[in-house]
């Protein structure tokens, strides 16, 4: 693995590190959102490395990479088609994939997790990586549900791990939330901000709290409109143009819910029930559960609440 030197700003103090500029990113994870932020990260001059079980994976994370880079250089370069084929080069050179995490984390400022939405395979991860990153890197997880805290208990360096969460289409959402337990340290919680801000995005910090601000008040919102829909009110397409016109959000909850995933949303639901348990808030739903045994996913697997071709 070839890693720059890293370049690092540092004030020592006696556990950390302080104020780490983030130059390599190490993105365990390249599904949608791990490419997402790889992607981002790639496009504002920062050395990637993206990481997955195996090359089939992470061919198709720099194809996913590829694709959204064509859209933004569609706009960007709508006069000149050769001048956006070398942005879109210049920033996928910055992406080298790996499928061994062990090594890739040696050479990183910074480490995050994109990975499935299961407590103890992050602990594991993590617990392995805590081993061999260097000790000023900080780790960050980019879940959508569970504890950070939890998942930082796995390993020695407390006071750097925090929460980046992201939202998809990470290239076009603006936000990031910033997540602190109390053992993360000012410092990683100021690094992870500056590098939020260097990714042009605008972050928000929250506590450690089951879905941090937006899946807290999303996810619920989206359940809220399934139950609606079973219980025969309202059609899902009326559902869906009512909060679009409405509410004036971009996508209605169905949309959006195929658009996320509908496994991911039962995951985000099932672990606020698992903290919160007689918030009704929180119920399942026997749709939804229907629809993720039958493998009706959404969009990524062609059909969920809507077909999709
Ligand atoms: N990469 C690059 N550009 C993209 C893109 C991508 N993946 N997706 C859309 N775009 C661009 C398009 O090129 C287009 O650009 P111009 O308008 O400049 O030409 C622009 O975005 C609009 O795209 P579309 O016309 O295709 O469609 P749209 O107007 O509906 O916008 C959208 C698409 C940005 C996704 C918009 O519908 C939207 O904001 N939807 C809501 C998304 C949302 O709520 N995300 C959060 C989900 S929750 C989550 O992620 C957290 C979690 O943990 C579960």
């Amino acid at each position: 693995m070839a890693f720059a030197a890293s370049q690092i700003v540092r004030g020592f103090s006696s556990s950390a590190v302080r104020n780490v500029v983030i130059k390599n990113v190490t993105i365990i994870g390249g599904g949608q959102m791990g490419a997402g932020i790889a992607q981002v990260a790639a496009s504002t001059g920062h050395s990637v490395t993206l990481v997955d079980t195996s090359d089939d994976i992470l061919k198709k994370s720099i194809k996913l990479i590829e694709g959204s880079l064509k859209r933004v250089a569609k706009k960007k370069f709508s006069d000149k088609p050769e001048a956006g084929e070398e942005f879109i080069k210049k920033i996928v050179q910055k992406v080298s994939t790996s499928t061994d995490a062990e090594s890739a984390v040696q050479g990183s400022d910074l480490v995050v997790e994109a990975i499935v939405e299961n407590l103890k395979i992050k602990q594991d991860l993590f617990s392995r990586l805590d081993k061999l990153a260097p000790s000023h890197t900080i780790f960050a997880s980019n879940t959508s549900s569970l504890s950070i805290c939890d998942i930082a208990s796995s390993t020695n360096r407390q006071d750097r791990f925090g929460g980046l969460h992201f939202f998809n289409p990470v290239a076009m959402m603006k936000l990031v939330e910033v997540i602190g337990t109390p053992a993360t340290s000012q410092d990683t919680l100021d690094s992870l901000l500056d590098f939020s801000k260097v990714l042009g995005k605008t972050p928000v910090s929250c506590k450690d709290t089951s879905g941090f601000i937006v899946n807290r008040l999303l996810v619920p919102c989206m359940m809220e409109a399934i139950r609606l829909y079973e219980r025969g009110d309202a059609s899902k397409e009326d559902i869906d143009i009512g909060m679009k016109l409405g509410a004036g959000y971009p996508m209605g909850p169905f949309e959006l819910a195929d658009y996320v995933g509908l496994d991911i949303v039962k995951a985000v639901i099932e672990a606020f029930k698992t903290k919160d348990p007689k918030n009704p808030l929180f119920d399942s739903s026997d749709l939804l559960n229907k629809l993720v045994a039958e493998g009706k996913l959404g969009i990524k697997t062609g059909e969920g609440f809507y077909k999709h071709k």
